[in-house]
């Protein structure tokens, strides 16, 4: 039986934050979701409940608390399995987020395998998390950075990435699955399958694609993941990195200390098993446990639910903000073909004159170069406005914004 559409009243009342007023007793209209996302309850509490209850290391001591925590901490990384449907616990390796998951492949796979004259493809609507760590390894290694071409309608020119993957020099191709500011949903699975051909692994960056529509690794055959917990309810400080068995088992260690070792003499040290070796340090045992609940939230939601909904909600604010006058939006026109991101510019207003305005509204919108400056660039813009979408998101806010566009509109005399 198909599941009815989200109750997204219900829903907005887990987030406490968003019965919060603004500006002086502006109701909070939150659309900085690309962002970050808000947290319910049960995130908070779980947070609150270790803290409160069993705070302690993991894997180290023997006492209850210390079973408690690590109990705990593990449960999530096989919530995550599931959620990304990974082959075992093994191939999850927490990290801060979705930039360090990056930096732990360019710097560990990277420096193995990248060798002078090699190259790497990514394309031109990475935000900077999948540019600056290939950029250091590139130079690094005197290899060399491609980039994919995004057309004027948003899409990735498919024909220019074919022509890449002839050169027999390419190692890596690094992909994000949903660009942060255009929204465009990249057809990865396509991509995947051509590298492949070629023998080509390939890195998806997931950050704004996890958590916003079913992600099967499997079904991918990605040999890489990336995302980060705090864009998909859970907390800020835990990223996570899936990587293939065969891949991680020869992958060396990124960073080297505690809980990664099995035994240090004074000169050498024998490594531990998956996916320890790749997490050194006392991790963010807190978060990563809020981040358990954050899964359990959106798995009882339903992925697919998630994605229906914000097809909708994207649908009506893009119909909504295309007709205000002077706008430009940014991206394809076709709201099944991305995701619940809408960059747009009004005249000549600065992205961040208009975000000042939409703050004295009570709305919450990202106004900037979006961690993208290469998108910047190519868009030819030094800057946008970005309304970006959640599960909690309402028609009814869409409606504030659109009124308080034509507030801004006014204000400007367009
Ligand atoms: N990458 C995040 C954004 O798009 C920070 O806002």
């Amino acid at each position: 039986m198909q599941k009815s559409a989200l109750n997204v009243r219900k829903i907005r009342k887990d987030f406490p934050i968003l019965k919060r007023e603004v500006m002086g007793g502006k109701q909070l209209v939150y659309l900085d979701n690309a962002a970050t996302t808000q947290k319910p309850l049960s995130v908070i509490n779980a947070i609150n409940n270790y803290y409160m209850n069993y705070n302690s290391n993991i894997h180290r001591a023997v006492h209850q608390l210390a079973e408690e925590a690590t109990a705990a901490y593990e449960e999530t990384r096989k919530k995550i399995v599931g959620f990304i449907n990974a082959g075992s616990t093994d191939e999850i390796i927490f990290t801060r987020n979705t930039t360090e998951a990056i930096n732990l492949v360019a710097y560990s796979w990277g420096r193995a395998n990248i060798k002078r004259g090699d190259k790497i493809v990514i394309t031109e609507i990475e935000h900077h998390s999948n540019i600056v760590p290939w950029q250091i390894l590139t130079q690094e290694k005197a290899a060399k950075l491609e980039y994919v071409g995004v057309g004027d309608d948003g899409y990735l020119k498919i024909d220019e990435f074919a022509k890449y993957l002839d050169s027999k020099k390419v190692k890596l191709v690094s992909l994000s699955q949903m660009s942060n500011v255009l929204g465009t949903i990249v057809p990865v699975n396509e991509m995947i399958k051509m590298a492949h051909e070629k023998g080509i692994p390939v890195l998806i960056d997931g950050a704004q694609s996890v958590p916003h529509m079913p992600v099967d690794v499997q079904k991918l055959d990605c040999e890489f993941l990336a995302f980060s917990a705090h864009k998909m309810l859970g907390p800020t400080g835990v990223g996570v990195l899936y990587v293939k068995r065969d891949l991680l088992e020869k992958m060396p260690p990124f960073m080297g200390g505690g809980d990664m070792i099995k035994e240090v003499h004074k000169y050498e040290t024998r490594y531990n098993d998956l996916p320890y070796k790749f997490e050194g340090g006392t991790p963010n045992i807190a978060d990563v446990i809020g981040f358990g609940a954050a899964i359990d939230y959106l798995q009882n939601i339903g992925m697919d639910r998630v994605r229906e909904h914000e097809i909708d909600i994207t649908k009506y604010a893009l119909d909504k903000i295309s007709a205000v006058k002077g706008v430009t939006i940014y991206g394809p026109a076709n709201a099944t073909d991305r995701g619940g991101v809408i960059s747009f510019n009004i005249g000549d207003i600065h992205p961040h004159d208009l975000a000042t305005i939409m703050n004295d509204h009570g709305i919450a919108i990202r106004s900037g170069h979006h961690c993208a400056q290469v998108l910047m660039e190519r868009l030819d813009v030094s800057a946008t406005s970005r309304a970006s979408f959640y599960i909690y998101n309402t028609k009814e806010e869409v409606d504030a914004l659109i009124s308080a566009l034509a507030e801004a509109r006014r204000l400007f005399r367009i």
